[in-house]
């Protein structure tokens, strides 16, 4: 199998399943040609994660790396006309691209960008009492990731859904002797999922048009 393949089969599920959308269309164009790195979910990963938000009824979402909005606007689009997603970016031009396309996409009204490093920014909001979120989306820089999964479980209930993108990462997720922060972090991170009394986790290995990646997945079982 090669890649040529996931890319074909990924946009046979695109074109028959997610159908072309002005907002969506304009937030990856705009990334791209801005310069922004291709690090955006793919449509089939985007639709997916509006699944799992629908099927969870989730009316507060939080997301950490926001990049140009485009899987905000699929989280987004999840939410009633009164909920709301806090969304954090630590790069100002990331930040000011995704503003335009959350605008563009009508959602500037329920999405809630906070520009600067999430670790800065994670303890504000706990301070100002947002959360818990039924949803959190963690999909920034991935030696953060245990870090972030503590913030998660912090502003959590019973019942929230912890979402991370890029966990098998090329399958590197398996190289224990990998000196890749990134695979550090991820790997840190599935540990503490695994060893965490309050969290019920799997993850699903992908390929598609992003290559060959996956997505963890873990429910909160217990309240603090
Ligand atoms: N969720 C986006 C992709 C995010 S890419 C989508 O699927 O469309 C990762 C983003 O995290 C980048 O925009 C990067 O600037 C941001 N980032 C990196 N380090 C960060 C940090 N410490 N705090 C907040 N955002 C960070
Ligand atoms: C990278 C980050 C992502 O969030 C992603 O989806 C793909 C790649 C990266 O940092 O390489
Ligand atoms: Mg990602």
């Amino acid at each position: 199998m090669t890649q040529e393949q996931w890319t074909a089969v990924d946009r046979y599920f695109t074109d028959l399943l997610v159908p072309p959308d002005p907002a969506l269309d304009r937030a990856l164009q705009t990334s791209a040609t801005a310069g922004l790195p291709p690090h955006n979910v793919s449509p089939n990963q985007g639709k997916l994660l509006l699944l799992l938000a629908q099927i969870q009824r989730a009316r507060s979402i939080l997301e950490i790396g926001t990049l140009g909005g485009y899987s905000t606007i699929w989280l987004a689009r999840a939410l009633p006309s009164d909920g709301r997603l806090i969304t954090l970016e630590a790069n100002p031009k990331h930040a000011e691209i995704a503003r335009t396309n959350i605008a563009h996409a009508g959602l500037s009204d329920i999405v809630d960008l906070r520009l600067g490093k999430a670790l800065s920014t994670l303890p504000q909001i706990a301070a100002e009492g947002h959360g818990p979120f039924d949803l959190i989306f963690i999909d920034a820089d991935k030696p953060s990731n245990p870090e972030y999964f503590a913030w998660a479980l912090k502003l959590s209930r019973r019942g929230s859904l912890i979402i991370a993108d890029n966990v098998v990462r090329n399958g590197a997720v398996i190289d224990a002797n990998s000196n890749d922060p990134s695979v550090h972090g991820v790997r840190r991170f599935n540990e503490l999922l695994a060893s965490e009394p309050r969290v019920s986790a799997t993850a699903i290995q992908t390929v598609g048009s992003k290559g060959y990646d996956g997505f963890a997945i873990a429910i909160v079982t217990a309240d603090e």
